[in-house]
């Protein structure tokens, strides 16, 4: 109760101020090298795939408002993963929306949806019917590199209300294909096999398990060697995403390790009951992986959509209200603690780096220290030492004295991002501080943050975690600045570039 009071205090404070600009604000502030559509709402990303020399992505999409409802795959394709073009419509809202789901190229044609002697790009997804009272998986197939779509039509109906996110991969030592998909307020994980992608057996179930809540949603599996494991160790990884209750208290994802045979997904013995996120802030929901990339490129990779069903709906951005998280390459590694993946941007996006800035062992103290970094497309990476400093603060500051803060707790080895002071209030869920525990080792931390206008993703150290968090602003440029409590601190490195908008010439 008190909460909602000051919140509605603040936000009647600071309506003068969000009121008129803010529609050109938030246009002026739209992220560059993230991913979203040019107007309209955007949630899951969906359907990721390659296929000759193009990385899909597609996406659940509302071309009607911005807002959820009507949903619609939402189609973008990239050559490099960081360079987007919008594309019409894919998978309409018929007499079912097209919920989220994945797609594969069939090479064998074992669907004989192909054409001419090349294989159909399949999709998977879930028809919701608009009364709420039933969620079967639908078949959709291109034979146009995904520019056009025919439905075929239902091919798996349980009676069921609240089952979805079919996730669809060729499982290539049993020769079938693979589905998972959610009963996602049991937070059961149901896998099916089949021979063709229309027919399928019910081969397993998982859970509940690690993080429950409302719901279980958008599952993926997939294989990664053991990085620091046996030689030639490899382990399965399930994702699963929790629409609430996650460890910011809303939507954020959670992994398991262990084996699957095909079949069955068995947990490694070691893994404990304690649920594992693949990220620590508020704003990294939904990641799914790409399926068929080239064989001569062993990466896993995946996307988020960066955003919170606490507040999905109301964030101040115009006209498009939805982004996703930079792509990023998964791995798996043996560490102390247990199987643990880590997480880095795609390689791509080195390539936009312009305009490098460095520094050498500049000392923090409780003076504010301008940071050589510039503007609001930035990558910055520092090694930090926490010294004799109880804190150390990173603050990204607008031309209105909002700030959003990237820090590190020596005391209490955590990295956070503090965004209750980042912008204009606008939903009660927002403003919050999001920590992931880490390891400071002698007090050394690197922290790796990618900025775009108003997201933060933090990797830190290597990308054993993430906090991915957006922030929003009022006007002005953004500017840097770094402080140390308690003590003094040491930047050891620091390396910035300006990311260019890879839509710009
Ligand atoms: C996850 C989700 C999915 C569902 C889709 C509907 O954010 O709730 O479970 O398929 O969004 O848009």
């Amino acid at each position: 109760m008190r909460r909602t009071a000051v919140f509605l205090i603040l936000a009647a404070l600071s309506a003068p101020l969000s009121a008129a600009p803010l529609a050109a604000r938030a246009e002026a502030f739209r992220p560059s090298y993230h991913f979203a559509p040019a107007r309209n709402w955007m949630n899951d990303p969906n359907g990721m795939v390659y296929f000759e020399g193009e990385y899909h992505l597609f996406y659940q999409y509302n071309p009607h408002g911005d807002r959820w409802g009507h949903m619609n795959w939402g189609h973008a394709v990239s050559p490099d993963l960081v360079t987007w073009q919008e594309l019409p419509v894919a998978i309409p809202e018929t007499d079912v929306m097209a919920f989220s789901g994945s797609a594969v190229i069939d090479w064998d044609n074992t669907s004989g949806l192909g054409r001419g002697g090349r294989p159909p790009m399949v999709a998977v997804y879930t028809g919701h019917d608009p009364k709420g009272t039933n969620q079967s998986q639908y078949v959709a197939y291109s034979n146009d590199k995904g520019r056009t779509w025919t439905v075929h039509g239902k091919v798996l109906d349980i009676g069921s209300a609240e089952f979805r996110d079919p996730k669809v991969f060729w499982h290539a030592p049993t020769r079938r294909w693979v589905m998972l998909a959610v009963m996602a307020v049991e937070n059961r994980l149901a896998i099916y096999t089949s021979p063709d992608l229309k027919t399928w057996t019910h081969a397993s179930d998982f859970g509940p398990a690690g993080g429950r809540g409302k719901n279980w949603e958008c599952p993926d599996l997939f294989e990664l060697p053991v990085e620091g494991g046996k030689p030639g160790e490899k382990r399965w990884v399930l994702g699963i995403n929790l629409g609430d209750n996650a460890v910011n208290g809303g939507s954020g994802g959670q992994y398991f390790v262990g084996d699957f045979d095909g079949a069955r997904f068995t947990p490694d013995p070691t893994w404990t009951a304690a649920p594992q996120w693949t990220d620590w802030g508020a704003d990294f929901y939904a990641a799914v992986s790409w399926n068929d990339l080239p064989k001569s490129d062993p990466r896993r990779i995946w996307i988020g959509w960066a955003n919170n069903w606490r507040y999905a709906n109301l964030i101040p951005t115009y006209p498009s209200r939805g982004l996703m998280t930079l792509p990023r390459t998964v791995t798996l590694r043996r560490t102390p603690e247990g199987y643990r993946i880590a997480q880095a941007p795609v390689r791509e996006v080195e390539a936009l780096r312009r305009d490098h800035q460095a520094a050498k062992d500049v000392v923090l103290g409780a003076e504010p220290r301008a940071l050589p970094v510039r503007g609001g497309a930035v990558e910055l990476i520092l090694d930090l030492d926490t010294g004799t400093s109880e804190q150390v603060q990173v603050a990204i500051t607008d031309g209105q004295g909002y700030q959003t803060l990237i820090g590190v707790t020596a005391a209490t080895n955590e990295v956070f991002i503090d965004r209750t002071r980042s912008g204009p209030p606008f939903a009660e869920t927002f403003p919050e501080r999001h920590i992931a525990p880490v390891n400071l080792s002698k007090g050394k931390v690197r922290l790796r943050a990618f900025v775009d206008q108003s997201i933060v993703e933090l990797y830190v150290n290597d990308g054993q975690q993430t906090i991915t968090d957006r922030f929003y602003r009022g006007g002005g440029e953004l500017t840097w600045s770094a402080t140390a409590r308690g003590g003094t601190a040491t930047i050891r490195t620091l390396d910035a570039w300006t990311i260019a908008d890879p839509h710009k010439p």
